[in-house]
């Protein structure tokens, strides 16, 4: 198959990036980070002091940014902001960010045109209701709050992040609220999307079973 499309969606931390990152490398899929976007969407709001709420300031915005994804590389207007987009000061206005319907329109269109026509995988939030609905493949993954503070403390570490473990639950608790009540696009699982809790499994358990999936259907 030419065109061959797995959606991703789940809330912060539930393992999306994991495992999109392996059944990609496993089936040679492109992989595309849809939140990694709207990080740099976010970043560059901050960086340049964009108020949000003014829909002029947004368009402007909008029309002065520049995305390029090399790999694992995020470029924003020519500079690799692939660090600065994963701390807790992004993480902290991202769901804002992404709540904007200007800022969805171009970043959906984007991805559509990145997925068009290939054997790619995505994660996010709406691949499978909204960027892709007729996705070959759609999975939602899920997973309890604490677990997935666990998992992203434990990321932020490694990363050599300053963090705690309260206030990372309390960030994901309240992503996982502006994301899922918002009006445009909010996180939902498709309705023939198939849900997978992985609070219990292992990162290998998640991505056999994905595996798995993928394989009846490429
Ligand atoms: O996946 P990640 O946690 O990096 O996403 C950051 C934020 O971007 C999410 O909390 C959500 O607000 C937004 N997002 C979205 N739609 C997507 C991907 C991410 O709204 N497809």
């Amino acid at each position: 198959m030419s065109n061959f499309i797995v959606a991703v969606d789940g809330p912060a931390g539930s393992g999306k990036s994991t495992i999109s990152k392996l059944v990609a490398e496993k089936y040679k899929l492109t992989y595309l980070d849809t939140g990694a976007m709207y990080r740099m969407v976010a970043f560059y709001s901050l960086e340049k002091g964009v108020d949000l709420d003014n829909t002029a300031e947004v368009e402007l915005m909008l029309k002065n940014i520049n995305i390029d994804i090399d790999g694992d590389k995020f470029i924003l207007n020519g500079v690799d902001v692939s660090h600065e987009i994963r701390t807790p000061r992004v993480t902290s206005i991202v769901s804002k960010t992404a709540s904007i319907r200007s800022i969805r329109e171009k970043l959906v269109e984007l991805q559509r045109e990145i997925g068009s026509g290939k054997r790619v995988i995505l994660d996010g939030r709406d691949i499978g209701t909204v960027v892709f609905p007729n996705a070959h493949l759609k999975v939602f993954l899920v997973a309890s709050p604490e677990e997935r503070a666990k998992r992203r403390l434990k990321e932020y570490k490694e990363k050599g992040i300053k963090s705690d473990y309260n206030s990372v639950l309390e960030s994901i608790k309240e992503r996982d609220h502006i994301d899922s009540t918002r009006k445009e696009s909010p996180l939902k699982k498709a309705e023939d999307a198939i849900e997978v809790d992985t609070s219990f499994l292992s990162i290998k358990e998640v991505s056999d079973k994905i595996s798995a999936l993928v394989r009846e259907r490429i």
